[in-house]
C-alpha cells in the first residue's frame, strides 16, 4: 500500500492508494468539500482553480510559497506539502478586505484564485514591487473581465517607493497622475505572522 500525507489548512491529512488521475483541485471540492476552489477550464489557463501548495526548504531552513493550478497537481504530487486553500485565509484577512473594498469581485468566480496568487506573493515577499504583483496574478483571468478594480485592490499591497514607470512624467502613485476607485490607506498591510504556520509535522530531515 502506498501512502501519501500532506497538510490541508492547518489539517493534517493521511490517504493511501491514490488514484494517479485524481487531481488536487477534484479533490479539495469533491473530498473534502472545499468549494471555494472553483474549477474554471480544467486545463491550466484559467487561475480560477489557483491555491497555495508550500513545501519546506532545508538549505534555508524556510518554506516556500508557490501559487499552482489545483486542476493540474495530481493528489499524489502533494506528499508532505502544506496546502493553503482560500478557506485558509481567514474572514477579514487584509487581502479579501481589500478586494471587497476595492469592489474587486463581480461574479466573484475568479476572486479565490486572485487571492490565492497574491497570498503567495506576499507570504514570501514582504514589500513587492508593482512588477512582481502584476507576475503574481499574470496567470489569472476574470470572464467579468473587471481588471481594473482587482490591480488596484492588489497593486495596494506595493509599499515601496516609486518604481520609475511614471505617467506623463509623474509617478502613478501620486494622486494628480492617477484617479483611484477606492483608498486603501487606512488598511494594515500584510501581517505573515498572523497566517497559518508550516506545520512542523511536515518537517523532515
Ligand atoms: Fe482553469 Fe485550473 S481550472 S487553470
Ligand atoms: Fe466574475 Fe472575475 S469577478 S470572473
Amino acid at each position: 500500500m502506498s501512502i501519501i500525507f500532506f497538510n490541508v489548512n492547518g489539517k493534517d491529512i493521511q490517504e493511501s492508494n491514490v488514484d494517479p488521475e485524481l487531481t488536487l483541485g477534484y479533490y479539495l471540492r469533491n473530498t473534502l468539500n472545499l468549494r471555494g476552489t472553483k474549477l474554471g477550464c480544467e486545463e491550466g489557463v484559467c487561475g480560477s482553480c489557483t491555491v497555495v501548495l508550500s513545501t519546506w526548504d532545508h538549505s534555508k531552513n524556510r518554506p516556500i510559497f508557490n501559487a499552482v493550478n489545483a486542476c493540474l497537481v495530481p493528489l499524489f504530487h502533494c506528499h508532505r506539502c502544506f496546502i493553503i486553500t482560500i478557506e485558509g485565509v481567514p474572514p477579514g484577512n487584509v487581502i479579501k478586505e481589500r478586494m471587497a473594498r476595492g469592489h474587486a469581485a463581480q461574479c466573484g468566480f475568479c476572486s479565490p484564485g486572485f487571492v490565492m496568487s497574491a497570498y503567495a506573493l506576499l507570504r514570501t515577499a514582504k514589500n513587492p514591487t508593482i512588477a512582481q504583483i502584476n507576475r503574481a496574478i499574470s496567470a489569472n483571468l476574470c470572464r467579468c473581465t473587471g481588471y481594473r478594480p482587482i490591480l488596484e485592490a492588489l497593486q495596494s499591497f506595493m509599499n515601496q517607493g516609486c518604481c520609475g514607470g511614471k505617467i506623463n512624467g509623474k509617478c502613478c502613485k501620486d494622486e494628480e497622475s492617477s484617479q483611484k476607485l477606492s483608498d486603501f490607506s487606512d488598511f494594515p498591510n500584510f501581517d505573515p505572522t498572523q497566517e497559518l504556520i508550516f506545520p512542523p509535522s511536515l518537517i523532515v530531515y
